[in-house]
């Protein structure tokens, strides 16, 4: 099956603290790194060390191509095929905070990803034709993600998609999507009820064909009309940067899919993924290769 994952490239600066400042507090850092991140090419990245063939359709600024240590990073992957427009902007950028927790806070600035429009995608529209399974984000305009939401089920695609940051979409969309993922707090912005359960059933109610609520430590949840399950994470004593752990998860679990493992597998394969990538420093830095969670 071919994958295709349309969304965000940032550069990543992240700076590692003992606790977050309050407000008005200056603090030092112990540690900063660059790294390429933004939740569309993390997830391609993770599909493609996942061993899937993955192409990634997003948009750089004019800074991109003189970054070597990400273009060093992209020409390593080798299931990975870029599909990049550039404009006169800088590309994407997101400031991190990591706490001795693991625990993150971003702020991100769009950049080039906000040029991410309409014309974009139709002069690729080859790559929707031609893929099975397409993941979407929230890091891109939302005019955009519902405009390939429209396109996948006229040519009758797979859609994956992580509404990460929340951003509030059309009613009439949730039932072009096979797959969503959110997270906790993403869950609790987009629906009624008390329950993870209830919550869950409301979005089903609304079309989605099947929910998988990425829990952090806890784990996961999922349900579609027929079944449910809690899933439990793997537990870790060494938790020092839960950045982009949400991506390897989402990445993972396109990965099952494409493979054609059943859910369940698809869940489990995610977890163990995303379950590593919490025990190292970094957004793409930390995305494991298959053969590491053997
Ligand atoms: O999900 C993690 C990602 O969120 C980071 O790589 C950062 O760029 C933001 O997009």
């Amino acid at each position: 099956m071919t994958v295709l994952v349309i969304g965000s490239v940032n550069i990543d600066s992240t700076y590692y603290v003992d606790e977050f400042p309050c407000n008005g507090e200056t603090i030092v850092s112990s540690r900063s790194i660059n790294n390429l991140g933004g939740k569309g090419i993390n997830q391609a990245i993770a599909i493609a060390r996942g061993g899937i063939d993955v192409t990634f359709l997003g948009v750089v600024g004019n800074d991109f191509k003189s970054n070597k240590e990400v273009i060093k990073v992209l020409k390593k992957e080798k299931k990975l095929k870029l599909r990049l427009a550039y404009k006169d902007v800088s590309t994407g950028k997101a400031i991190i905070e990591v706490n001795k927790h693991g625990e993150n806070k971003i702020i991100i600035y769009s950049g080039a990803n906000s040029y991410l429009t309409k014309d974009i995608i139709d002069l690729n529209i080859d790559l929707i034709k031609n893929a099975d399974i397409i993941c979407l984000q929230n890091e891109i305009p939302i005019s955009t993600n519902e405009f390939i939401l429209f396109l996948a089920k006229k040519y009758c695609k797979t859609i994956i998609y992580n509404p990460a940051p929340y951003i509030k979409f059309k009613d009439n969309l949730y039932a072009k999507i096979d797959y969503l993922l959110p997270n906790e707090s993403e869950l609790n912005a987009m629906t009624k009820g008390k329950t993870i359960e209830n919550k869950c059933e409301y979005l089903l109610s609304k079309g989605v064909k099947n929910i998988i609520v990425t829990l952090g430590n806890k784990g996961a949840y999922y349900k579609n009309s027929e079944k449910s399950n809690y899933f439990p994470a793997i537990k870790q004593k060494h938790v020092v940067d839960t950045v982009g752990a949400g991506d390897t998860f989402n990445g993972y679990f396109a990965t099952g899919l494409a493979k054609n493992l059943d859910i369940e597998k698809c869940i489990n394969l995610a977890l163990k993924a995303s379950g590593l990538s919490v025990t190292r420093l970094g957004s793409t830095s930390s995305i494991p290769y298959l053969k590491e969670l053997k």
